[in-house]
């Protein structure tokens, strides 16, 4: 049990109905947690449950008398190992960039030394804003950890990037060991996603990959210090702020930008489900229907990661993914021989609840000399276990 003393500093957002659950489930784990809320705030969860969960006061006020006999506010901010805004609107967030305090959390937020990490919920369309994305940069460059947003359904009917993290996500990352930069120095180039394979103007051929195991251990190589290019396909995920984001379609573009990439990188992981055809020739127009049969005509496409495991020179040590549905181990060691690989990271994609699209995923690493099997788990923890075996690998 870790004793982490946390102020969770709740803003004025929908989200601020799953701050019960975070507040009890950070108990659980042996934190602290005093509550500060913003006078908006008190419209979506009210102190009275707040005070409930945690077990102490809740504090929303500067100018409290009685508040401020008990614990004054400088006392407060130096009390915290952590403050937590969660959820962070875009009206916080903008006062935290431009240090405007007018208020105990925003006030608290200047007063301490403690670790600040921020989760940021909001509609899609607020977070896409230039103003929330300078404001959000700037924090980060302050140290500021900012946790999410996840992308999905908002409450506003909008679907895209700005829902806070759920509960539980953010009680990992509270809890979280400090992770040691085992990586600093190093670039990590990740491919994610399906590829798309036009037909014609209208039509493709894909994958049901989401992105999102390559997107955790983009995650997990910038945790623990790595520059990290992600290289993705069409998915629905944001990418992880502090990566560079080169987004392509087909294939052969994604070949185009691994083969730029490849030899400044010092690692290069290869997760994205390339579709192996595409089209002979893509129709300039949209194809009519004809007949009751339509025949295709598909050429392979290149194998990026056995281009990149080919390179004479600047090679960069090479992790590849094997999706298998049977013979998991044979496969995955036939293909680490026939690209020429470091690793490969081997998953079986038959069993449900694992693998494509879902949020857990088991693993086998192989390599010439060694085998380690990763049991089933989140994605996020799991990239991060794969990013650290491969940093012990690194000269
Ligand atoms: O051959 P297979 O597709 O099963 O191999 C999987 C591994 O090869 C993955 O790492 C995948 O990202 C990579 N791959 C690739 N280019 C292709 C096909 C697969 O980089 N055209």
């Amino acid at each position: 049990m870790l004793n982490k003393k946390v102020v969770l500093g709740i803003s004025g957002g929908i989200a601020a109905y799953k701050c019960a659950e975070l507040t009890r489930r950070l108990k659980e784990r042996g934190c602290e947690v005093k509550v500060v809320m913003t006078q908006s705030a008190k419209h979506f969860i009210t102190p009275l449950t707040m005070q409930a969960v945690s077990g102490e006061m809740v504090s929303d006020s500067l100018l409290d008398p009685q508040a401020e006999a008990a614990m004054g506010h400088i006392e407060f901010a130096k009390w915290a190992d952590l403050i937590l805004v969660a959820p962070a609107t875009v009206n916080i967030i903008a006062k935290m960039a431009a240090g405007i305090a007018d208020d105990l959390l925003t006030t608290l937020l200047l007063a301490t030394d403690a670790e600040v990490a921020i989760a940021p919920a909001m509609n899609q369309q607020m977070y896409a804003h230039p103003a929330t994305k300078t404001n959000l940069a700037t924090l980060e460059q302050r140290g500021v950890k900012i946790w999410g947003p996840g992308s999905g359904e908002q409450a506003c009917g909008d679907v895209g990037a700005g829902r806070m993290l759920e509960p539980m996500e953010l009680v990992e990352l509270v809890c979280q060991e400090p992770n040691e930069q085992v990586l600093l120095g190093k670039t990590v180039t990740i491919t994610a996603g399906p590829t798309r394979e036009a037909l014609d103007p209208v039509r493709y051929i894909s994958n049901h990959s989401s992105g999102k195991m390559g997107y955790a251990l983009a995650e997990a190589a910038l945790a623990l210090g790595a520059k990290v290019n992600l290289i993705s396909g069409p998915v629905t995920l944001t990418a992880p702020i502090k990566s560079q984001l080169y987004p392509v379609q087909s294939a052969q573009q994604m070949h185009q930008q691994a083969m730029a990439l490849a030899p400044q990188s010092d690692v290069f992981i290869g997760c994205a489900a390339v579709a192996d055809y595409r089209a002979a020739d893509i129709a300039e127009q949209k194809m009519k229907k004809q007949g009751d049969e339509l025949t295709l005509t598909l050429v392979k496409n290149p194998d990026i990661i056995a281009d990149v495991a080919a390179l004479k020179a600047n090679r960069p040590f090479t992790v590849g993914f094997a999706a298998e549905t049977q013979d998991v181990a044979t496969y995955a060691k036939g293909k680490l021989k026939n690209k020429n690989l470091d690793m490969i990271c081997a998953n079986d994609v038959s069993v449900q609840g694992q693998g494509f699209n879902s949020d857990e995923n088991a693993l086998t690493l192989f390599s010439a000399d060694s085998e380690t099997s990763l049991g089933l788990t989140d994605k996020r923890k799991l990239a991060l276990t794969v990013m650290k075996e491969i940093a012990t690998k690194l000269i």
